[in-house]
């Protein structure tokens, strides 16, 4: 089958070894940009991901099969809607179905209707709202920008101040102020088609830019899976009580939700709540997901674009435990990351049971020698399984001890307190 891959980032990387490690040829996979890790395993193409036209017209062009979109750009772009109607087949919701992503007053909706268990919220449109709302919930202040902020929209304090400074910055667009929920994270993704879900393994991921969860919110700075500490029954719960009612209420409004439908969820002691809704692959998640899954992959997400789940091969995991920890610029998520050079690559990379997925690299001549370098905030992950955590903790520091970007961090407690 060939493949169109959007996306430049570790999540596309991690696709991309998934496809490769369950059955797809790499002739047969094409990926638009990609970045300089990409580009060593397939093929990569200049087109702009966000532009329906250009990418529709090279999938005709080329006899593309499957379309992947890995970020949620191209889906509010409506690159998936050009797509569908020019008859190619694609794992990426439509414009409108992407706004259980792109709105969070529209997941809310949805959720209401769909009676989808979830933090009360206060939609506001004016700092004088914001304020009335925060008393009404207390601190914990819990501040959300209405649209896309790229993991960072986002502000959990006990400061006031902070708070309403955040809410200031976002306030144009719309906020939500949501009650604080206390409790375990995980990230349970479903492929769906429209009408049926598949649940995949779920994961952990590390927002907080520091170890012990301190520092600011980030796009996520690690994750393991799987989480041998969730209740029996959990994933079965997820689907029934959040995945296929939102599903179903989606098809309902004539937005069929084909493509990966992300589950951020916290289990508090009065039950599961979903924090919020993806409309893609999470990013450092899909790292550990995929990095564990053993059925074809290729076959899976053709079976959720063409409306065929139901007949479909369940995706089945290996028991390897899988962590992921991302390498992130100097200053991330704070301030633009200054382009480096990125050393040790080849002694990292021979460290046993490691993968190494790019993000933000690229090649540049220095000297008159090609050089891997960075070019953003999250640089790349390093991904490692073993028997249990505390092995595959160990493969993973090892390789990103070995990594050299001057003036880079890392969380060094990703998947801790499960490898004790
Ligand atoms: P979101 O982008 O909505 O996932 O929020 C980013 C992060 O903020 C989440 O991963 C949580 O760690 C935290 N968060 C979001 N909503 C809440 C909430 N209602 N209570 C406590 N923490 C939250
Ligand atoms: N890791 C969180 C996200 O992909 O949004």
């Amino acid at each position: 089958m060939k493949i169109l891959l959007l996306g430049s980032g570790a999540r596309e990387h991690a696709i991309v070894k998934s496809l490769l490690r369950t059955g797809t040829s790499a002739a047969d996979i094409l990926v638009a940009p990609g970045n300089a890790g990409i580009a060593t395993d397939v093929n990569c193409v200049r087109i702009d991901p966000n532009d329906p036209t250009e990418v529709t017209e090279f999938a005709l062009a080329n006899a593309i099969e499957l379309v992947i979109i890995g970020p949620e750009a191209p889906l509010v772009a409506g690159v998936s809607d050009a797509l569908r109607a020019a008859g190619v087949a694609v794992f990426g919701p439509s414009q409108k179905a992407a706004q259980l992503e792109g709105s969070k007053s529209f997941a809310k909706e949805i959720m209401a209707a769909a009676d989808v268990p979830t933090g009360m919220a206060k939609e506001c449109d004016t700092m004088t709202e914001v304020e009335s709302a925060m008393d009404a919930f207390g601190a914990p202040y819990v501040i959300k920008a209405d649209g896309l902020a790229a993991g960072k929209g986002v502000i959990v304090t006990t400061d006031r101040v902070a708070a309403l400074q955040h809410a200031a910055k976002f306030i144009d667009g719309g906020i939500l102020v949501e009650e604080f929920l206390s409790g375990p994270e995980v990230s349970l993704f479903f492929l769906s088609d429209g009408t049926n879900v598949l649940p995949l393994a779920p994961a952990q991921d590390f927002k907080r830019a520091y170890d012990n969860d301190e520092g600011p919110n980030t796009g996520g700075m690690g994750a393991y899976s799987p989480l041998p500490w969730l209740p029996e029954g959990f994933v079965e719960e997820v689907e029934r009580t959040v995945a296929l009612p939102t599903v179903k209420e989606l098809a309902k409004l004539g937005a069929p939700f084909v493509g990966l439908l992300y589950c951020g969820l916290i289990l508090t002691n009065r039950g599961l709540r979903v924090i919020e809704f993806n409309a893609r692959f999470g990013d450092p998640e899909t790292q550990v997901v995929l990095r564990r899954l053993v059925t074809p992959l290729a076959a899976l997400l053709y079976a959720a674009a063409t409306g065929s789940l139901d007949t479909s091969a369940t995706p089945k995991f290996s028991d390897e435990a899988a962590i992921t920890v991302v390498l992130a610029s100097e200053g991330y998520p704070d301030s633009a990351a200054p382009s480096r050079p990125i050393l040790n690559l080849e002694a990292a990379e021979s460290v046993p049971e490691i993968e190494i997925c790019h993000a933000a690299t690229s090649i540049a001549v220095i000297d008159g020698k090609e050089q891997l370098v960075s070019t953003g905030g999250r640089v790349l992950s390093v991904v490692a399984v073993g028997s249990d955590f505390h092995d595959a903790r160990a493969h993973a520091y090892h390789a990103m001890e070995k990594l050299a970007l001057e003036g880079s961090h890392y969380r060094r407690d990703i998947a801790r307190q499960v490898a004790l």
